[in-house]
């Protein structure tokens, strides 16, 4: 196989031929006047070959073959030819996100994000962004959008793409009936498609029950009985209660327990919050299960015992990407101290963002180091280990780890969509770049675009 970036030209010349410059024939190892088929996405075509006199690699294709494999624009991009008789342009990266069909801000509050993936690749690659009823599965197109160099989209229709990026930001949208069989369409034909859905807490605890790394997940129980509950609080002392499909702090409830004093329960309610007391358990199980009822699934954990810095408990935020090279990596941490009160440590209830060397060092001086590169070791574990037990690609994982204070490390939850909320922190933007990278030399890999680093 050979791989290697060109340059791809429309030429006015008769539109028989594919023109190549002899240094980009002999690199892709292509000879004279074979026909050749080329391929862009799900499209190709086959023509006869001209290898031109020209320095350089470039491409020369007739307006009618741009239309016929639709490339959306000339410029530069990989080109890869197994054996000497076919070439393959792109990667065509398709991006799996819903929009509202306002070309200025497409993708709502996601466009600075989906604008920076494509910025990451766009010289050298093709990107469309496309939602649910983009697709022509007949004609095999998207009518999507790709992104101009200034940064602007344009509604284009391209070809189906060589790899699909789920951003899907609706868990509405991708539980419908429907989404399943249509992501399974892609894979039907080879196109493979990373971070299949929405996890629920309860699908990433069990995902791991059989696992080694299941030590780090606290015990979890998903709508539990009451006597359940009570059993929970008198062997951890306190719980959490959280909505199995939730986010961002919303529907968590901690629960304590104090032998004569009774039962303690704190939650946010309308910005502020809340902390009410019940002398029995009836009255606290009364309290909860109104609002559980509203509220759906619920799961109940083990209350895990934070490091603190000024009494505010500490968590982290691990941003997981696969790379080039198909494995897991530590892309950025982001360290996340909770508002005072508060039961989480998200931004939106008080909590602020800080860099966990700010915080390890404070809490364990020079011992900061270990703490943090067992941390990642463990992350990484964590992410091998919830990709062996499920049955789609993931590749990337937002965990919300915390470490307590015997310096064990707990996993709180497992994000397939995970928000970009720490690279707000001015200390992670190498970081932020990182994880823009990873993704994009991993949609390079999963499209066999990849450069061969080791081969
Ligand atoms: N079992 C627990 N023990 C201690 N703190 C927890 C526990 N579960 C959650 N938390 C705290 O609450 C935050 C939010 O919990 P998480 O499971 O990430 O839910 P969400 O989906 O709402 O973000 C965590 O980042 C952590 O600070
Ligand atoms: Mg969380």
């Amino acid at each position: 196989m050979s791989l290697t970036t060109c340059t791809i030209h429309t030429t006015l010349k008769p539109s028989k031929m594919v023109y190549v410059s002899n240094d980009l024939a002999r690199t892709l190892h292509l000879t004279n006047s074979k026909n050749i088929l080329v391929r862009f996405g799900s499209k190709s075509f086959t023509a006869p070959l001209r290898v031109v006199k020209k320095a350089g690699l470039h491409l020369y294709l007739s307006i009618l073959m741009f239309n016929t494999i639709k490339i959306p624009r000339t410029g530069n991009c990989y080109v890869v030819s197994t054996n000497g008789k076919e070439i393959s342009l792109g990667p065509l990266i398709g991006i799996f996100t819903s929009h509202s069909g306002n070309s200025l801000s497409p993708f709502g509050g996601r466009t600075a994000f989906i604008r920076q993936i494509m910025r990451t690749g766009n010289d050298k690659s093709f990107f469309v962004a496309f939602g649910p009823n983009d697709v022509d599965w007949q004609n095999e197109t998207i009518n999507g959008y790709i992104m101009r160099p200034n940064g602007a989209f344009v509604r284009r229709t391209v070809p189906l793409p060589d790899v699909v990026y789920n951003r899907l930001s609706s868990r509405k949208i991708e539980k419908q009936p429907s989404m399943e069989g249509f992501k399974e369409r892609f894979e039907r034909r080879d196109i493979p498609l990373f971070n299949w859905s929405f996890f629920d807490k309860s699908d990433v605890y069990a995902l791991l029950e059989k696992d080694e790394q299941f030590k780090h997940v606290p015990e979890s129980v998903i709508n539990p009985s009451p006597s359940k509950l009570k059993e929970m609080l008198q062997i951890h002392r306190f719980i959490y209660l959280k909505p199995s499909a939730g986010s961002l702090g919303i529907g968590i409830y901690r629960v304590t327990y104090h032998p004569h004093r009774g039962y303690f329960v704190r939650y946010r309610k309308n910005n502020k919050n809340i902390l009410l007391r019940f002398a029995k358990f009836d009255d606290l199980v009364r309290m909860l299960g109104i609002n559980r009822g509203m509220l759906g699934q619920y799961v109940a954990q083990q209350g895990i015992r934070l490091i603190e810095i000024d009494n505010c408990p500490i968590d982290f935020r691990f941003h997981m990407t696969k790379n080039m090279d198909d494995e897991w990596v530590v892309a950025a941490i982001g360290a996340k101290k909770a508002g005072k009160g508060s039961v989480t440590t998200h931004i939106r209830t008080g909590g602020s963002l800080m860099t966990p060397q700010q915080v390890l060092e404070q809490v364990y001086g020079n011992h900061a180091e270990s703490v943090l590169s067992n941390a990642k070791s463990t992350a990484i574990r964590l992410a091998e280990a919830l990709e062996q037990n499920y049955q789609h690609r993931l590749g990337e994982l937002g965990f919300d780890l915390g470490i307590d204070q015997r310096e064990q490390i707990w996993m709180f939850e497992a994000n397939s969509k995970p928000g970009r909320s720490i690279f707000k922190h001015p200390s992670l933007k190498a970081e932020e770049r990182a994880s823009l990278t990873n993704i994009y030399e991993h949609c390079l890999f999963l499209s066999k675009f990849r450069v061969r680093r080791n081969e």
